[in-house]
């Protein structure tokens, strides 16, 4: 049976009494709305760990005024069948009020990392998203945390934060699933329109045909922009946020593309967000 915790006090007795037991603790922190890419982390932890902890909350402060912190899909009850077929043991499922009781003054910032990318256009953003994953490895205590490489930025910065603070928490990172036609799964794509999900896998595609050119020799970042871009202003519905062609750990601009390369973007579909990107090797 799994076990569905909602108190702080009592996910830290436990994970106290697992790690006193000798046994090692897998983790994978989510939103919820799980799909296949989540489940991959949970099976990934189910593999290498005694015990898997998987833990579901809509994380208010990672959400910027007026994003989708109200709509964001919410379905426990099916989360929690999912979790139950891949063999997860513990799902924490804090409330709000459990995670940031009032009075709650504290923030953990990640410096540069942070305003990069996804930190440009969503301000606050990754100071919301480092904060309450060191909450959870707090309560937690994990050996080993998952994370995906579809939020490439995310988890380049979790990284940072785990060895800077010294957490003792090894950070692993998964490759990306997608649907059958290449659109990177996410719990996002559950808000598009018919038309727009059929034209949505144009953004992989655009990856794909940059790494193709990257391959036959492309050097100039600004090259690879302009294909990416044409290629997604093909289809209707698109507004391009950012195209960006980087450094994998630094995440700084590339203008002339050497060694491994990030080509990382992120478009507005209608109002839907969503991101996706490659690693160029
Ligand atoms: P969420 O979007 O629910 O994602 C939870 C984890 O699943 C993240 O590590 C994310 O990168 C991974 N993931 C999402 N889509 C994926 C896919 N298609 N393939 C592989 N992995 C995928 O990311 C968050 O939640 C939050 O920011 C969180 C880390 C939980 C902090 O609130």
């Amino acid at each position: 049976m799994i076990r569905v915790i909602r108190s702080i006090g009592q996910m830290k007795d436990l994970s106290l009494r697992i790690k006193k037991a000798g046994k090692t603790i897998g983790f994978v922190p989510t939103m919820g709305y799980l799909h296949d890419g989540h489940i991959s982390l949970v099976s990934m932890a189910r593999q290498a760990c005694d015990i898997v902890v998987v833990s579901i909350f809509v994380n208010p402060k990672q959400f910027g005024p007026g994003e989708d912190l109200k709509k964001y899909p919410r379905d426990f009850s099916r989360d929690k069948k999912l979790l139950m077929k891949a063999k997860a043991d513990i799902i924490f499922y804090p409330a709000v009020k459990e995670m940031y009781p009032d009075g709650y003054r504290t923030n953990v910032y990640v410096s540069d990392l942070s305003g990069k990318l996804c930190g440009a256009s969503r301000p606050g953003h990754f100071n919301g998203v480092t904060t309450i994953v060191a909450k959870l490895f707090n309560i937690v205590k994990p050996d080993t945390a998952y994370f995906g490489q579809k939020d490439f930025q995310q988890q380049v910065i979790i990284k940072k934060m785990a060895r800077d603070l010294n957490m003792g928490v090894k950070i692993s990172a998964l490759p990306t699933i997608r649907e059958r036609d290449g659109l990177a799964m996410s719990s996002r794509n559950a808000y598009l329109s018919k038309v727009e999900r059929k034209n949505a896998p144009v953004i992989y595609r655009s990856l794909k045909f940059a790494n193709q050119l990257i391959k036959s020799g492309v050097k100039s970042s600004t090259a690879i922009r302009s294909a990416i871009t044409k290629l997604i202003k093909s289809k209707p519905g698109f507004k391009i946020d950012y195209i960006a062609v980087s450094d994998p750990e630094t995440l700084e601009d590339k203008k002339t593309i050497n060694g491994r390369t990030l080509v990382a973007v992120a478009v507005y579909l209608g109002k839907t967000r969503l991101i996706d990107n490659i690693v160029v090797r």
